[in-house]
């Protein structure tokens, strides 16, 4: 899960990182009484989880309350790479010495934490790796020994922070840490990381993101899920424990277990071709024991996605024998009709495996409105891309 950077904020607070939450709202009024709370200058940043929001002109200055107001009311509702901004954070203008860039990470390849550092901080980073690699410190960390003063200054003297920062940013750096660790983070990252006219090392941004598969370790990390802002059909399967991911195809996919809903996205996509570039429009994994239940609830999630012109539902029997998920099919049609909604999209339904030869007669017998039966993974896909550019 990604959080915002006003909740990456609060986070690094609460483990003694330097940093200013300031003041979260959503409209223009509330922006210019928070700015009237806090005093003299403001910066009233949009909170969305995408990058680049500075660039797309959704971080701004205010000299006074009015101007606050007027900032806020230009920033919302501004689309910043498909995020269009709903949240504010104001908080007061620092006084910026220097920007530098930092980050912790989990370095899947080499099985290891990785610290991605740079005094050349600010919003062109990606623009610093690029042109000049030699000024971005990788330094690699043992997870088993972790970040003390000494590993901390010997990134900050990597990431060629200067001499007059490294007393104050090597505490800071040791919490980062912190949070990284102590939130089962799998990315910490701060930019700009800003030495301040004082002289004080402070996190001016920040963008975490937390492992959900830690969650039953963090029921405080409840507080930060914003169903709202997620795909609404996403924010349902997960309410009915299905594993849904929305995609922008045409073709909506079911199918038992992972690996077999993956391989199907690919043969989709692959027939598609055929048909003027006809896609996936979802991932859709049962798991092994589909229910009826199961089946209706993943069903209704795919006919309720407005892109989706026909469904593939591609089932290999295992444990559950394919003669199950037939007769699960055809409850699921009863219990959709019963909730009263009807499968109006073209469905292929492909079974093979334990039980396929009973698990196809029920479904002929059942002569099912709009359903097609095709036996090969390849002459399903076929079909229903064919169906969907119909
Ligand atoms: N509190 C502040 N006071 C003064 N300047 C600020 C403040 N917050 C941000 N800025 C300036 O605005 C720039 C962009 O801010 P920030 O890093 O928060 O957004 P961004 O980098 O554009 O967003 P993202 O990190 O999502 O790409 C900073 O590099 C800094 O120069
Ligand atoms: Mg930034």
């Amino acid at each position: 899960m990604d959080l915002m950077e006003y909740q990456a904020k609060t986070v690094f607070a609460k483990h003694g990182v330097r940093t200013t939450v300031g003041e979260v709202v959503t409209t223009p009024e509330e922006a210019r009484a928070a700015a009237e709370k806090i005093g003299g200058r403001v910066v009233v940043k949009a909170q969305v989880k995408t990058g680049g929001r500075g660039k797309a002109g959704g971080v701004k200055l205010a000299s006074s309350p009015d101007e606050a107001e007027e900032k806020a009311r230009e920033i919302l509702g501004l689309d910043i790479k498909g995020h269009v901004v709903k949240i504010l954070n104001i908080v007061p203008a620092a006084a910026i010495a220097e920007e530098y860039y930092f980050s912790f990470l989990v370095d899947r390849a080499n099985r290891n934490y990785l610290c991605i550092a740079s005094a050349a901080g600010g919003m062109e980073i990606e623009e610093v790796a690029h042109t000049n690699p030699e000024a971005v410190a990788k330094i690699s960390i043992d997870p088993a020994t972790g970040v003390d003063e000494a590993k901390a200054r010997e990134i900050a003297v990597a990431a060629k922070y200067p001499e007059d920062v490294l007393d104050a940013v090597v505490p800071e750096i040791v919490k980062l840490y912190d949070v990284f660790i102590a939130e089962d983070a799998s990315l910490v990252e701060v930019n700009p990381l800003v030495k301040l006219a004082d002289g004080n090392v402070e996190a001016l941004d920040g963008k975490v993101t937390l492992d959900e598969n830690a969650d039953f370790r963090h029921p405080e990390h409840a507080e930060f899920e914003d169903i709202a802002a997620a795909d609404p059909l996403e924010a349902a399967a997960k309410a009915k424990g299905l594993n849904y991911v929305k995609l922008d195809g045409s073709v909506g996919i079911i199918g038992n277990g992972a690996g077999l809903v993956m391989s199907t996205l690919d043969v989709v996509a692959y027939a598609g071709e055929e048909f003027g570039g006809v896609k996936p429009a979802n991932f859709l994994d049962i798991g092994g024991g589909a229910s009826a239940e199961v089946m209706a609830n993943g069903l209704e999630i795919i006919i309720s996605d407005a892109q989706v012109e026909s469904v593939f539902v591609n089932v290999f029997g295992g444990i559950t024998a394919c003669d199950a998920v037939a007769n699960g099919i055809v409850q699921a049609f009863e219990l959709l009709a019963s909730r009263d909604e009807h499968v109006t999209k073209p469905l292929v339904v492909r079974l093979d495996g334990n039980n396929a030869e009973e698990g196809r007669r029920i479904l002929d017998e059942a002569g099912l409105a709009g359903l097609e039966r095709v036996d090969t993974m390849d002459g399903a896909a076929k079909r229903a891309a064919e169906l969907a550019a119909k």
